[in-house]
């Protein structure tokens, strides 16, 4: 889907990737619905967009929340007239902790926000997209979506869900306009860990020199010109492209390289 005059939902998009995109959506030509929980992050991705701001409506929403939806929806098609992409940004980490430690409480919150906080846009903005004679979804994964990693399990598995149930949707809207991708970034620099409000990973100095995370810009462009491309996954930087192809090749072998980086900071 060309993206130019499109009105496009995004979530999470008062930080990180979604600011990113909102500000690459405008850029392009596009109007921009930006839904975040983070009221304060929302207004600076509308001071950031500058001119180009009045494209763009702010929506302080949380994802979680089924029962605001139906009204953010009206919200939205009354500023812009129509809604044509919705792109499931909105996402948080778990603690960097085991299976066996992590609290139910903590699984819980990332299994609502990742995967139901997904569900919960598809199914209040499907039946407003399913009209349209072209439209996209585009749901953010995580290269943690196929590849296990310890002190991650439970994200891997909000995202794997994610994964799977995107697949499913894109299946299911094949003879529809409605084009449907899944993304993989692998380690964008973002402030995720912040957002999410858990303790930030104790990484020895040494290993964080080797740590390279592309920019939220660059992610941003990969998964706009995946809605352009009507790509079915879209693998972002080459840590993901690459662990995509080792997985493919052998799953023990890819889950074991990623074992090896996680095991000193998990003491496995
Ligand atoms: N940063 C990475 O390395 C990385 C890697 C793979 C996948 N991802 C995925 O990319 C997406 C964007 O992450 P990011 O790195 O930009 O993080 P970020 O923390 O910068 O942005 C995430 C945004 O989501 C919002 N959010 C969280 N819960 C919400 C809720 N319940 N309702 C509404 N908004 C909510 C936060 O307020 C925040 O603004 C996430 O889904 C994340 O899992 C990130």
């Amino acid at each position: 889907m060309n993206v130019v005059q499109k009105t496009i939902a995004v979530t999470g998009a008062g930080n990180g990737i979604g600011r990113a995109l909102t500000l690459h959506l405008l850029n392009k030509g596009a109007r921009v619905a930006c839904i975040d929980k983070d009221e304060e992050g929302l207004q600076k991705t509308e001071m950031e967009a500058g001119s180009l701001a009045v494209r763009l409506s702010c929506h302080a929403v949380d994802i979680t929340n089924r029962e605001t939806l139906p009204g953010l929806v009206n919200q939205i098609l009354h500023q812009h007239g129509c809604i044509d992409g919705l792109i499931n940004n909105a996402g948080v980490i778990q603690p960097f902790t085991t299976v066996k430690n992590i609290e139910m409480k903590d699984i819980e919150r990332v299994m609502n926000i990742n995967f139901y906080g997904t569900v919960n846009m598809i199914k209040a903005f499907l039946p407003h997209l399913l009209p349209r004679n072209e439209a996209h979804i585009v749901n953010v994964c995580s290269m943690g979506g196929f590849v296990p990693v310890p002190g991650q399990v439970f994200y891997g598995a909000s995202k794997a869900a994610v994964k799977l149930m995107t697949e499913g949707l894109h299946s299911e809207l094949k003879n529809t306009g409605i084009g449907v991708s899944v993304a993989f970034p692998g380690a964008v620099a973002t402030e995720i860990t912040l957002h999410s409000g858990v303790p930030p990973p104790d990484i020895p100095i040494s290993k964080k020199k080797n740590y390279t995370a592309i920019s939220p810009q660059k992610a941003a462009e990969a998964i706009v010109k995946g809605i352009e491309d009507n790509a079915y996954h879209i693998f972002i930087g080459s840590d993901s492209k690459w662990m995509n192809m080792l997985y493919r090749f052998n799953p023990e072998l890819a889950a074991n390289m990623i074992q090896r980086k996680m095991r000193d900071l998990l003491k496995l």
